[in-house]
């Protein structure tokens, strides 16, 4: 059986119907990751469950120890990750609550530590990153949403900012014209240190607002958390069938 893990970002800090087995506080060769890594048993199948931002929600994108986070699960045996993450939608079919899975990224990040293959840990590697994500966990992610009866965007384009701020108007028009359908702020270098760490990683994104500039008026936390609940609700309904079939 494949191990699978399930990272979860803004409005999924823990997985509801889940049956914990045990928690794993892991200290890693990179510090402390997020939270404990919790495996659990949803309808008799296992997997483990990270909350990205802590639970409680606390640890900005940009603070987020993703090669601790990406390290732990790896020690842990897992060979599939499953991201949820909450992003802005940008192009016409990203409207509020709607989920896609993204086949690539633009990563506009920085200051992040982004590879594990430097400091004489590792020999020098390139990794190839032309497809960031697993296609083959995509298209189980994709079939899920067939089978939920759940309308997905099968492709799209992530495009990484910093954060912890939104962006501004002009930020999104420059990120459309690059040809970014969703905004989020932590798919960088999550996607990235994965592969490097030769796991399978896709991305379930959820869209929890129009990105700047494309609506009148701001954009509140209040809106967003409204439309990530209506979003969610149809996640776990896929990720019950994702774990089932792994
Ligand atoms: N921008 C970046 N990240 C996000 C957004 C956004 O508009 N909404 C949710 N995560």
């Amino acid at each position: 059986m494949t191990k699978l893990a399930i990272i979860g970002g803004t409005g999924l800090t823990q997985l509801s119907d889940l049956t914990i087995i045990k928690r794993d506080k892991l200290n890693t060769p990179y510090g402390p990751p997020s939270a404990d890594f919790i495996t659990g048993e949803l309808n008799q199948n296992e997997v483990i469950f990270l909350a990205r931002h802590g639970n409680p929600h606390t640890i900005a994108p940009h603070k987020i120890n993703y090669r601790a986070n990406i390290w732990g699960l790896k020690h842990l045996g897992v060979e599939q990750i499953v991201a949820v993450a909450a992003v802005g939608g940008i192009t016409e079919k990203m409207v509020p609550a709607h989920i896609a899975v993204p086949d690539q990224i633009i990563d506009y990040s920085h200051d992040r530590f982004h590879t594990f293959f430097e400091d004489g840990n590792y020999p020098v590697t390139h990794i190839d990153f032309t497809y960031p994500y697993s296609q083959k966990l995509r298209s189980a992610l994709i079939s899920a949403a067939a089978n939920a009866n759940v309308n997905i965007s099968p492709i799209g384009t992530y495009g990484c900012t910093q954060g912890p701020r939104l962006e501004t108007a002009a930020e999104i028009k420059r990120m459309e014209r690059d040809g970014c359908d969703v905004v989020g702020m932590t798919g960088m270098p999550e996607a990235a240190l994965a592969k490097e760490l030769g796991m399978d990683y896709a991305t379930l994104s959820v869209v929890a607002n129009w990105g700047a500039g494309k609506t009148d008026g701001e954009i509140t936390m209040e809106e967003i958390e409204q439309h990530l609940r209506v979003g969610m609700a149809n996640i776990m309904k896929l990720l019950k069938i994702i774990i089932a079939c792994t």
